[in-house]
């Protein structure tokens, strides 16, 4: 699902920019992947998959 319209940037991408490259809010996910950096409209959802995505990652490591 495209998160970023503007920038053709999914859902999977913001994810994986979190996982594997340790984004952790809009300003590192701007620098990234330009997330945010033309409209805006897109930056409350890129937060919440950031946010969903840091506490399923933190869950997952403590099961593991
Ligand atoms: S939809 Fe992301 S900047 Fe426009």
């Amino acid at each position: 699902m495209f998160v970023c319209v503007c920038h053709s940037i999914t859902d999977k991408q913001i994810e994986a920019a979190v996982k594997d490259h340790g984004v952790g809010n809009i300003r590192d996910l701007k620098q990234a992947l330009n997330v945010g950096s033309q409209c805006g409209s897109c930056v409350q959802m890129a937060q919440d998959i950031i946010d969903t995505t840091i506490v399923d990652d933190s869950l997952f490591k403590d099961v593991g």
